[in-house]
């Protein structure tokens, strides 16, 4: 039995555990996970001391918030298995940062400096801001990997970063929750609604980051 099919099955952690070779696969599974977290933990902080500085040097906190998480072990089953992947690492979004900042050139200034520190290897692109995605979805998500130090080796962590305005992060919550809110398709009107409230809501970004620069300049 697989460590994904134990922890999806009812079996005891006790009966587990008198097996050997099934203890050692979740103890391997619980350290990665703990990995991960550290990896959290370390773009968490790199994030607040980019915010630190700004707020220091040009009264300016470009972060509104951050919201992170860890995958469940349920969702990680499940991903797995809708990719036909084998294991944890190939997946890039165990773990995940979410930064939510005030305006739009915030959320490329935060990237910018975030990927061009030496310990940072950037991954992957995908910028939904540039591009947003049909139904409307505005973020920019970056893969990074970040070295994790530990007793007897290195390790390079991905972490999934999603970058975005409060704006974009209302209609991307709700949008979310409408999503899971209902089990059948949402109709094609609805749909294109949605889209038409991504786009009044990205004018209302632009417009804000208009005013903030032309109060700057003054
Ligand atoms: P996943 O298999 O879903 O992880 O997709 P992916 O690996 O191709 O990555 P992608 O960049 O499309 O999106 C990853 C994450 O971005 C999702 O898990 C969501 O948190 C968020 N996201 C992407 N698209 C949408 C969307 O249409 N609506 C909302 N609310 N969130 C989205
Ligand atoms: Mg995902």
């Amino acid at each position: 039995m697989e460590i994904y099919e134990l922890i999806n099955s009812g079996t005891s952690l006790i009966e587990t555990y008198r097996d050997t070779e099934l203890a050692i696969k979740f103890e391997n599974f619980v350290a990665k996970m703990q990995i991960y977290n550290s990896a959290i933990k370390e773009i968490r902080t790199k994030l607040e001391i980019l915010d630190d500085e700004f707020s220091i040097k040009f009264a300016h906190n470009p972060i509104h918030h951050m919201e992170c998480r860890l995958k469940k072990p349920k969702s990680i089953i499940d991903k797995l298995e809708k990719k036909g992947r084998k294991t944890v690492d190939e997946l890039y979004d165990i773990a995940g940062v979410r930064v939510i900042c005030n305006y739009i050139d915030d959320i490329y200034q935060i990237a910018d400096l975030l990927t061009r520190q030496d310990d940072i290897t950037l991954v992957r692109v995908r910028d939904y801001i540039k591009e947003p995605k049909p139904n409307g979805y505005r973020s920019l998500h970056l893969i990074v990997k970040v070295p994790i130090f530990l007793a007897e080796k290195t390790e390079l962590v991905p972490v999934e970063i999603q970058i975005r305005t409060i704006a974009m992060d209302f209609w991307a919550s709700l949008e979310h929750q409408l999503k899971y809110k209902t089990t059948h398709e949402i109709s094609e009107d609805l749909r294109d609604e949605l889209v038409e409230c991504a786009q009044s809501i990205y004018n209302l970004d632009e417009q804000m980051q208009r005013i903030y620069k032309k109060i700057q300049e003054s």
